[in-house]
């Protein structure tokens, strides 16, 4: 919230002149309204973050002014202190009742004006915040059951087309590679989903084994052979030619983290394209695997937002975008103590680059 916007409600414009003096040092705007009705209509103009609220007002008073606007679903999360030469313990709870939020005695302390202010605003940054997150899951779940239905309403035709006499035999075997990838899309976007769940939740552990990091992208590739082809992509996996070292690795974890990448570098390049999986021991002991197309690339200014959940980075008409599938990269990477970036391929495309800590313990082939 950058310079909240505070209006002041009162019969007294020498009033208005005190608050703002005793605001002077703070960032706020400052907003005033002569009476009940003045400042019911300014709502929309000063859209008030906070609204201070003179009681004793000729025509329609405080409290019957607070109750209308905390009436008004558009405003009632606005937060109200009434600000009152009233003194009585029942005054002060009429206040209360009618839907303010705290009050500030008359005169007005300083000090005191000062921190209830503030913390009435850290309130209502909090409100916002909840909002913002409330309506980033709303069109999370939309673009998740938008990204479950259109996979799922091609395996059903593809079945349909399947079951009937008259579909060609020699058809079926690539209708039955488009069900096949329809499927595995919606598996790695709810198992992405759950996923991060869990470890955000730090009820996940990682469950951490020795295996051959060539054979788990070897396994990772053929995975997504089938629909790199439908593309006319082709993928190549460049191994080193030294023997393979062991990565002590939740397997799972780490297969559905290429997974992630492979299914991004099909998904944002072009057809007829090439993807290279990468894999290089370095003599510090890490294992560097690069996941590199040569698609549209990630510009500079998204190098690091695209690994945060549901930032989807440039938009991409006709493609699916959710933001899930780097977050999930980024925090297994970083579980496994291992860092990933994003770098620029020549002349174009995107370098996906996974380091992590491998064994020195090399296995040998037969
Ligand atoms: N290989 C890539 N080339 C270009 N942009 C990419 C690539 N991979 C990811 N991105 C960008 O990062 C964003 C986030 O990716 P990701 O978290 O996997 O979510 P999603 O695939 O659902 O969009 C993508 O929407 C895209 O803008
Ligand atoms: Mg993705």
């Amino acid at each position: 919230m950058n310079h909240p916007s505070v209006l002041v409600v009162d019969d007294e414009p020498d009033n208005f002149d005190v608050i703002e003096t005793l605001l002077s040092d703070r960032d706020y705007q400052l907003h005033y309204a002569a009476n009940g009705q003045e400042a019911i209509a300014s709502l929309d103009t000063f859209n008030p973050d906070l609204i201070l609220l003179d009681v004793m007002m000729p025509g329609i008073d405080g409290i019957e002014v607070c109750r209308l606007i905390k009436a008004l679903s558009k405003w009632q999360a606005v937060p109200i202190i009434m600000v009152t030469a009233l003194s009585s313990k029942s005054d002060l709870a009429h206040c209360l009742t009618t839907g303010a939020d705290d009050f500030i005695s008359k005169p007005v302390n300083g000090i005191e004006l000062r921190a209830r202010v503030h913390s009435m605003l850290r309130i209502k940054q909090q409100y916002n915040d909840l909002q913002t997150l409330l309506k980033l899951r709303e069109d999370m779940v939309y673009m998740v059951v938008h990204d479950l239905r259109n996979p799922l309403a091609g395996i059903l035709l593809g079945l349909e087309l399947l079951r009937s006499v008259e579909y060609p035999r020699e058809k079926q075997n690539s209708k039955l590679t488009q069900i096949y990838s329809s499927a595995q899309a919606i598996q790695v976007l709810i198992d992405d989903l759950l996923q991060i769940a869990l470890l955000e939740s730090g009820k996940i552990r990682l469950n951490c084994t020795e295996v051959d990091l060539c054979d788990l992208i070897q396994s990772a590739r053929s995975n997504f052979e089938a629909i790199a082809t439908q593309k006319n992509q082709l993928l190549v996996t460049q191994l080193p030619e030294t023997p393979s070292r062991k990565v002590s690795v939740d397997a799972t974890m780490i297969h559905r983290t290429l997974d992630n990448l492979l299914s991004n570098a099909i998904k944002f390049s072009p057809a007829n394209s090439q993807i290279i999986v990468n894999v290089e021991f370095l003599t510090s002991g890490d294992a560097k695997i690069q996941v590199i197309d040569s698609g549209p690339g990630v510009p500079d200014t998204l190098r690091h937002k695209i690994f945060e959940k549901y930032e989807i980075g440039t938009l991409m008409p006709a493609l699916s975008q959710i933001g899930l599938g780097l977050a999930f990269c980024k925090m297994v990477v970083e579980a496994h103590g291992g860092k990933i970036c994003v770098r620029n391929n020549q002349p174009q495309g995107a370098i996906f680059e996974i380091t992590l800590a491998a064994e020195l313990t090399t296995i040998t082939y037969p």
